[in-house]
């Protein structure tokens, strides 16, 4: 039945980059690689939020650009509303009907604005190219995702360069939920932000949910993926360490899976010995 199909289905995903020096291949040397992203297969359906977890590099902004097109993935599948959307290559996926439809929030807030582009022209730009909108429709639009995102009124005349990591943040999360994708992908929202200012993000993502939106949000801060996430994939070095529904994990496990457990336990017993040391007379 096309109503159980999930939105998107990863299947098998794989990005190798070559390393070292490819001159020495020629002469012989066997080529090496590293696997970014290394069979790693999960679901999400309309109105999921998934959290993608796990430590640094472990693959997690590499698997949100394979799954925006805008990396080319070494191998795998990425089919999106029943679509095979993973072999058309990532320099054309620009014209293709889905390009609309998944919007992605970069880890590096500058990363997706132009510095040319005032806060509105950033926000209007997808509205405008996708010709949805324009004149007092497009004002008001802009203002109403600003106001979603807490992004104040008077910053939307502002360049990049004006504004701070957090207020970039949000112009960039403000733009990609304009045009109301089916799914979204925010790349660490919230690190940039404040305590407040995260919960507005963390709030939207709750509603976005509701209107059946289907989100992958992508954090270190397990306070902030317990709470929204219906669904955790956690990675480890590439490859996928398991799946869980909320129901089956607590928020304790979550932490402890995210920073690889026994790691962690091994590290506040060395950090214990270290103060007590530094304790004793
Ligand atoms: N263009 C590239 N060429 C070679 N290696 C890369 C490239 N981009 C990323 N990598 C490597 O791929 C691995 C995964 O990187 P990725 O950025 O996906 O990690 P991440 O989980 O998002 O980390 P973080 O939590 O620090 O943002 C890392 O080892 C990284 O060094
Ligand atoms: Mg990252």
């Amino acid at each position: 039945m096309t109503s159980d199909r999930p939105l998107l289905a990863v299947d098998g995903l794989r990005k190798l980059y070559p390393m070292g020096k490819h001159r020495l291949w020629r002469r012989g040397a066997a080529p090496s690689f590293l696997h970014a992203v290394d069979g790693v297969s999960f679901t999400i359906g309309r109105g999921e939020t998934v959290g993608l977890v796990g430590e640094s590099g472990c693959g997690k902004s590499t698997i949100a650009r394979l799954i925006a097109r805008l990396l080319d993935p070494s191998d795998g599948s990425l089919r999106f509303a029943g679509e095979e959307i993973g072999r058309v290559p990532a320099r054309h996926f620009g014209r293709a009907p889905q390009r609309a439809q998944i919007q992605m929030v970069f880890q590096d807030a500058t990363d997706g604005l132009n510095p040319r582009f005032t806060a509105f022209r950033a926000i209007a730009d997808p509205l405008l190219r996708l010709r949805r909108l324009s004149g007092t429709a497009l004002r008001t639009r802009v203002e109403e995702v600003a106001r979603l995102t807490g992004l104040p009124q008077e910053l939307l005349s502002r360049f990049p360069h004006q504004l701070s990591g957090g207020q970039k943040a949000r112009v960039g999360i403000a733009r990609a939920i304009a045009v109301e994708p089916r799914l979204l992908i925010l790349d660490e929202p919230t690190s940039a932000l404040g305590v407040k200012q995260a919960g507005v993000v963390l709030r939207y993502i709750l509603q976005a949910r509701e209107r059946g939106v289907a989100v992958i949000f992508i954090t270190h801060n397990p306070h902030h993926a317990y709470p929204v996430g219906n669904r955790f994939v956690i990675l480890n070095r590439g490859k996928l360490m398991g799946t869980w529904n909320k129901g089956e994990i607590s928020r304790d496990e979550l932490i402890r899976m995210m920073s690889g457990g026994a790691e962690l336990d091994a590290l506040t017993h060395e950090l214990e010995g270290v103060l007590d040391e530094a304790a004793a007379p």
